[in-house]
């Protein structure tokens, strides 16, 4: 899809607010029109961006190729100091509403929405407005390209799959490296958790590891971790076959993706940041090589975990790479992104994901980075009184709660995850299970998000 900035075309399809709340294409003698329900709300960034996304999909929907929307209607409500990034993520988001997972449709749908022309832009603005579009259709495409990951069903991509994704995404790109380690590299370095998740699959473990080094040698970097769980089965402890989302747990990869696409958009601008991407990839499968309940685990840091429930199994992947970070990077910043709670989406509803972050005080300031982003985000606390979550009887931790309670498991997952990260470093974790799956109030398309890539280009930018 092409953004541009200019001129009404022959060809161009103009968007007009109409009177009623239905979508319409008009076409009159002084041409065509697709006429999108009249806002009722105070126009803010978030509502400007999901009207472009609904503005992008009636387009296709209605095989419409190429549309203009005035500029001053889809600016309304924005301050002159946010404009260029309004326009950033205004481009992105755009790109990202165009997008089907099309790779499995034999015939595909020729619907595509070729051009979107901006009219009426201000003179003085042209040159900034341009160049933020420019960013935002790249990074647009970069999402896309990992939501086609996401979306790929778990026997077309298993880790080794995932791994070779972060090679081909990383690979022409400058100051990025990918190391990948096998099964026998995993139980080598001792990341006993990733390996007692993953042995049970015919598909094998892997430990992908991307670094980028834009900054100065000695700056201490940001590491981002993904839970790469190619399938999540539910392991012993299956998953339900109604109510259990298992024909979606092809998904539970998402958040490794994510750090995949972030890394990538990252290197491909330049950044001036070290940002080390880690990704545990493992398939949670069922078979007399599988974890068992009630197994206890020997993890990278050296805590043992009695394993309670074998569908708790992306927390205990990332507790491998979390404490891999801590010791082999000294970071200024861990943020880790997971699936990890169906919890998440009881208390949250499929609009934001949870997070939570440590020092406490930066809340606000993340919150308004997913803002900005249009990512939204919530924090839940991580206080000393949900320590009893995480405490077992026959090891040092377990995985859930080993008194029975099944309350606040957003919550648990976090706590189980602080046990891994040590007492100092700033650590942020996303539980990203609401954003998962896009709903059709997202304007998005069906399937994976592509959140939260945004985000996490956007923090590693601005991180002091
Ligand atoms: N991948 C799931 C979480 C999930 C569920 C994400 C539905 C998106 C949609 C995760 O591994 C899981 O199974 N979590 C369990 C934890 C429980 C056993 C403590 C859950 O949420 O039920
Ligand atoms: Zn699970
Ligand atoms: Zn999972």
């Amino acid at each position: 899809m092409k953004i541009t900035i200019g001129n009404e075309s022959k060809t161009s399809v103009r968007v007009e607010f109409g009177t009623t709340d239905d979508i319409r294409f008009v076409e009159s003698n002084a041409g065509s029109s697709l006429r999108i329900p009249p806002q009722k709300k105070e126009p803010t960034q978030r509502t400007q961006l999901k009207l472009i996304r609904t503005i992008v999909r009636s387009a296709k929907e209605r095989s419409v190729k190429v549309v203009s929307v005035d500029w001053g209607m889809i600016s309304v409500g924005i301050p002159e100091s946010k404009i260029a990034q309004f326009a950033e993520h205004l481009a992105s988001h755009a790109v990202a509403a165009g997008y089907d997972f099309t790779v499995f449709k034999t015939q595909e749908s020729k619907r595509k929405i070729e051009n979107i022309i901006f009219t009426n832009v201000p003179e003085k603005n042209v040159n900034e407005i341009s160049a933020a579009i420019k960013n935002g259709v790249a990074m647009g495409e970069v999402i896309n390209e990992m939501r086609t990951i996401m979306n790929t069903s778990a026997g077309d991509l298993t880790p080794e799959h995932l791994a070779d994704a972060a090679r081909t995404q990383c690979s022409k790109l400058p100051k990025i490296k990918v190391t990948v380690f096998d099964e026998k590299r995993i139980q080598k370095e001792k990341m006993g958790a990733l390996w007692a998740v993953g042995k049970g699959s015919t598909h094998k473990p892997r430990f992908i590891q991307i670094e980028y080094s834009g900054g100065a040698k000695n700056d201490a970097p940001i590491v981002f971790v993904g839970k790469g769980i190619t399938f999540d089965s539910g392991g012993l402890n299956l998953k339900p076959s109604s109510g259990g989302s298992l024909n979606e747990m092809h998904l539970d990869m998402s958040g490794g993706a994510a750090v995949i696409g972030a890394l990538h958009i990252l290197a491909k601008k330049g950044v001036k940041k070290n940002v080390i991407g880690l990704i545990p990839a493992a398939e949670n499968m069922i078979s007399s090589t599988s974890y068992r309940p009630g197994d206890i685990i020997t993890s990278h840091s050296g805590k043992t975990i009695e394993v309670l429930n074998t569908d708790a199994e992306g927390r205990l992947v990332l507790a491998d790479a979390l404490s891999y970070a801590i010791t082999h990077f000294k970071p200024k910043l861990i943020v880790d992104v997971a699936t990890l709670t169906g919890a998440a989406l009881i208390a949250l509803g499929q609009n934001a994901s949870a997070f939570f972050v440590r020092p406490d005080n930066r809340a606000p300031e993340i919150m308004e980075i997913a803002e900005d982003v249009g990512e939204y985000m919530w924090p839940l606390p991580m206080w000393d009184e949900y320590e009893y979550m995480v405490r077992s009887d026959r090891a040092d931790v377990a995985n859930i709660p080993s008194d029975g309670s099944r309350w606040g498991g957003v919550i648990n997952g976090a706590m189980f995850l602080k046990e891994f990260v040590g007492k100092t470093v700033p650590w942020m974790h996303i539980d990203m299970a609401p954003r998962m799956d896009s709903t059709g109030r997202d304007a998005l398309g069906k399937g994976a998000t592509g959140e939260p890539i945004r985000f996490l280009v956007r923090l590693a930018e601005i991180f002091k």
